[in-house]
């Protein structure tokens, strides 16, 4: 890492829109990144803002019949607010419409111009007024052709300005495949790469401004304005200084993580690229796009109504509670389903029985056996069942490093989770209640004492996430009130004897399941018959069912019922364990297309991860495969 800095930015968000569970999501994604990365000392810069030009924007201040720029500086308070309301520590928020970016986007245009890397030519062919994009007649949707076309999508004829992409295409191949790490996660590299195989046109930057006059206005000529990407994607270099503050650009840029949505690939790994590469500066280090937050099965959307509300979330279970949802639900990179019940699920589970329950029965016990006061410390002896729980607790330590570094927050709040458990089996072991009632104190104290520990060291862990639930949790176990120090969770016995602790209250109430739909009743003549359980169409659609390809398969080791599968779905390639080695050799099942689930939680079978699971059909001691009829069928398709 450039001298320990860390600049992490999130998409500038359209400033139009609602704000909805995935700004908020990756927003608190890179606040999650950034707050890791300050308590670790690094020089942290964390950008996030809004994209305010463009048809949309000018559309709707027409309607409101108010000039653009009152519409935006109106539309921008919401995420303003929503982001202090998420405690989110963003250092910079840019607008595309401040002077600061204006300015830096028209000397970037000028440059260009200048040294003949835009160009002026006549286009003549087809406009997506909704994407505000040039299309060919093949972007079409399925039905419509060039002399049927959809509504929003118009045939042109104007002169504009085009920026010489194509000239980049293969310098920008051999950047991508040389710098692995550029794209990420593999199989969104592998995407790119692909988009890549067909030639690249040139870039069209310019829309006249008698068709769309809310823009920055083209240096060169006064009757355009540019492009709404070609100005928000130059808001991450204007925000740190290009051209304006060589001391400040030199101290951020390159950016180490630049998070985005899969919706917006293309955009960040080609158009921002080339432009880069064109000016002359030196590449982000890694444009990391994360998946979709899905609402139960469905793609979240304006028009059906069903994008989820963070402050209703945040609201009822508390900003933190929602961190942590959203953290520890999405395997980033895959999509997630965001759903009430899988919410109130994870909540009760983790944080009101796991977390909440070990804090409030230590504490309870300390404030009445140990006068309020943390207890004296003690030593760990080997082999003991302290001894046990410090190594899981240090086992968390370091997958939450490990995880954080391998964009898998996930998998490092897992781990912490199980340190808690821990902790609560240990306490069920130890039983201070016992222990309270005999003479000798010494080992009810050494319980609470090594219980306080555990919970310090969590709470430190679990601090980027939920950062004013651990305060609280911290002052409670007399851990103190300034943000937790990264060494400290290395060491034992931190927690000093004698501090005096205030009663605080409880972290996270449990919450009521929300009611499952009334099952019928029982027919009591049918009292015999064997009834299955019923559920809901949405119970089965939680389930992500889709087409998998089988690229390779190896046995694995030491366990004669698996096979190691690699397989397709649609592009990215996954991992699964199945447990189907009696009834099929691998030479058998490479190149068979099958049905894998792909939203099953990862989980760690004899040593080797497993991200998925196939289906097969079973009967007695027979087993088949369910796999595709038709003949090359693509991967990815959805299954349901
Ligand atoms: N303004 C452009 C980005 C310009 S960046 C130079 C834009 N804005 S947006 O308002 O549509 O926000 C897109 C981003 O919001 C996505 O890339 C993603 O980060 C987030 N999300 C929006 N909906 C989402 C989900 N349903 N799930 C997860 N995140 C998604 O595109």
């Amino acid at each position: 890492m450039k001298n320990e800095s860390f600049y992490v930015t999130t998409p500038i968000y359209y400033v139009n829109d609602k704000p909805h569970i995935g700004h908020a999501y990756t927003t608190m994604l890179a606040d999650m990144l950034a707050r890791s990365h300050r308590l670790l000392g690094h020089d942290t810069w964390f950008l996030t803002g809004t994209d305010e030009h463009g048809q949309k924007v000018q559309e709707a201040a027409e309607k409101r019949g108010v000039p653009p720029q009152e519409h935006v500086d109106t539309m921008v308070k919401r995420f303003e607010e929503l982001w202090e309301r998420l405690e989110i520590t963003h250092d910079d928020f840019i607008r595309t419409t401040q002077p600061r970016h204006t300015k830096i986007v028209q000397e970037i245009l000028q440059d260009l111009y200048h040294r003949g890397e835009i160009y002026q030519a006549e286009y003549d062919g087809l406009y997506d007024v909704r994407s505000e994009t040039f299309v060919t007649e093949k972007d079409l949707p399925d039905g419509s052709s060039i002399d049927n076309l959809p509504e929003h999508v118009k045939k042109i004829k104007e002169t504009n300005y085009f920026f010489k992409m194509s000239k980049y295409q293969d310098w920008l191949i051999k950047y991508i495949e040389d710098n692995p790490e550029f794209i990420q996660p593999d199989f969104r590299r592998n995407e790119t790469l692909g988009f890549l195989r067909k030639e690249l046109s040139d870039l069209c930057i310019s829309r006249p401004k008698a068709r769309l006059a809310w823009g920055i206005e083209l240096p060169f000529d006064a009757e355009y304005v540019t492009y709404v990407w070609f100005d928000a994607l130059v808001n991450y270099i204007s925000a740190v200084g290009y051209r304006r503050d060589d001391e400040m650009f030199a101290r951020r840029w390159p950016s180490q993580v630049q998070l985005i949505g899969k919706d917006i690939l293309t955009t960040h790994t080609v158009y921002w690229p080339t432009m880069l590469k064109a000016m002359g500066v030196e590449m982000p280090k890694t444009i990391f796009a994360h998946g979709w937050w899905l609402s139960g099965r469905d793609k979240m959307s304006k028009s059906t109504g069903n994008a989820v509300n963070p402050l209703e979330y945040a609201d009822r279970f508390g900003v933190d509670a929602l961190r942590y949802f959203l953290m520890s639900e999405m395997s980033l990179g895959q999509d997630a389903s965001f759903t009430e019940e899988a919410f109130v699920k994870r909540y009760n589970s983790d944080l009101a029985n796991d977390l909440g329950n070990l804090t409030s029965r230590v504490l309870k016990m300390v404030h009445t056996h140990c006068d309020s006061k943390v207890p004296v410390a003690c030593e760990i002896k080997e082999g003991s069942p302290e001894a046990d729980l410090w190594k899981h607790v240090q086992t968390a330590v370091t997958e939450m490093s490990t995880q954080i570094e391998n964009m898998r927050p996930d998998l490092g709040l897992a781990a912490v989770m199980a340190a808690v458990r821990e902790a609560n089996k240990y306490i069920g072991i130890r039983a201070p209640w016992k222990q309270a009632k005999e003479e000798d104190k010494q080992p009810l104290f050494e319980t609470l004492y090594v219980s306080l520990e555990a919970l310090r060291v969590c709470s430190a862990l679990l601090y980027p996430v939920m950062p004013a639930k651990m305060m609280g949790l911290r002052t409670q176990i007399g851990a103190g009130e300034a943000e937790p120090a990264v060494e400290d969770v290395k060491v034992f016995g931190k927690l000093v004897a004698g501090t005096v602790l205030e009663e605080g209250e409880g972290l996270f109430p449990r919450h009521q399941k929300p009611k499952a739909p009334q099952q019928p009743k029982k027919n009591k003549k049918a009292e015999n018959v064997v009834t299955v359980e019923e559920i809901a169409i949405d119970d089965f659609f939680k389930a992500q069912l889709k087409t998998a390809k089988v690229l390779e398969a190896v046995a694995v080791e030491g366990a004669d019922k698996l096979l190691k599968l690699q397989l397709d779905v649609g592009g990215e390639q996954r991992q699964i364990i199945a447990g189907i080695a009696k009834h099929y050799t691998p030479e058998q099942v490479i190149g068979k297309m099958i049905i894998v689930v792909c939203n099953l939680k990862p989980a760690v079978i004899r040593g080797v991860e497993s991200r998925g699971m196939l289906l097969a059909a079973s009967k007695g001691k027979k087993l088949t495969l369910v796999t595709v009829d038709a003949e090359d069928f693509p991967s990815g398709a959805k299954v349901g």
